[in-house]
């Protein structure tokens, strides 16, 4: 049947009508929210392309983190800024690290909060790679020993997941055995199996000062222009035996989250990452967007393409504004 006797705008009539046949749905409980923990106390530095975004020591980390689940916010993910960077970055893995020490607080002050711990090497490398550089590039398999050690140090200090954001070949697989033998077979791994290397990450990197000294991250990360390669990813991750699958950035990247959960039927998370988050932002000091309506919107939409949950730095700000 088509016009007249069809007219799609008889759904659309009412606010309770639009409601009902809502085919997508947006709620805090969907969101993970990203903190920058940092070395040293008292500490709460704004980071200039992130309004609202700042560098935090533990005790306002905390603080942070038990406003977020006042909202309604389930999980927050946590990225280590250490006193002092080395070679092989060793701050990964050492058990008073900031994001172990970060952990512990939150758990035992935040006890129903799920604490998420970003696990990778550039934040502690002097050189800002995220693995061991030998002969001017990463060693992939030098790498996955290290990455273990860190993965075993913050499921230790009381992580409920740890999410590999490294991009190396194989480490879910190896990180699972390392938490297996290390009695912390029950810690489920959010691998970030499909991350593009993009330019979208500049606002984070200034945020943890982890751009790297020479080259770029393209010889471990993916290359924007490849959606079916994303799948490969995604499916190793599993077949390695990651728990969620998640695809970063997100915005750009919709029809690579879609794919990405047709094809593995586990959950998906998406990271709507620092610089869509600096967009956003931007746009709405200059008077140019509406931040509410245009960040709901998005939101919504990176749902609507198979998003189970968002890792976003908007977190508090959607959670107040969808209650
Ligand atoms: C670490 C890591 C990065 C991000 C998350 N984990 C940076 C990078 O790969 O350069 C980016 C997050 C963001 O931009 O919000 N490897």
């Amino acid at each position: 049947m088509a016009f007249p006797q069809t007219r799609l705008r008889r759904l659309r009539a009412t606010r309770a009508l639009r409601g009902l046949v809502r085919e997508t749905s947006l709620e805090p409980a969907d969101f993970v929210y990203p903190l920058f923990v940092a070395h040293g106390s008292d500490r709460r530095e704004p980071i200039p392309a992130m309004p609202g975004v700042d560098r935090l020591s533990i005790h306002h980390a905390v603080a942070e983190a038990a406003e977020a689940a006042d909202l309604g916010v389930p999980a927050v993910l946590l990225f280590g800024i250490p006193a002092s960077k080395d070679d092989e970055g060793s701050g990964a893995w050492d058990d008073e690290g900031v994001v172990q020490l970060a952990t512990r607080a939150i758990k035992e002050q935040v006890p129903g909060l799920i604490v998420a711990t970003d696990l990778c090497l550039c934040e502690y490398t002097s050189h800002g790679h995220c693995g061991v550089v030998r002969n001017g590039s990463v060693d992939n398999d030098a790498t996955l020993e290290l990455l273990s050690r860190a993965a075993v140090s913050q499921a230790r200090a009381g992580a409920d997941l740890v999410a590999p954001s490294d991009m190396m070949d194989g480490r879910v697989g190896v990180l699972r055995q390392a938490l297996d033998e290390s009695g912390q077979a029950e810690t489920p791994i959010l691998a970030y199996s499909a991350k593009f290397a993009s330019a979208f990450y500049g606002p984070f990197r200034e945020a943890v000062d982890s751009t790297p000294a020479f080259g770029d991250r393209r010889g471990y990360q993916m290359d924007p222009a490849n959606g079916r390669e994303a799948l490969r990813e995604a499916r190793l991750d599993v077949e390695e035996g990651a728990d969620i699958v998640m695809v970063k950035p997100a915005l750009p990247y919709l029809d690579v989250i879609r794919r990405v959960k047709d094809e593995t039927g586990i959950p998906v998370a998406a990271y709507n990452v620092s610089g869509e988050y600096a967009m956003v932002k931007a746009a709405a000091a200059a008077g140019y967007l509406d931040e509410r309506a245009a960040l709901l919107e998005a939101l919504t939409c990176i749902r609507r393409s198979g998003a189970d949950l968002i890792v976003t730095y908007h977190a508090k700000d959607a959670a107040r504004w969808l209650r």
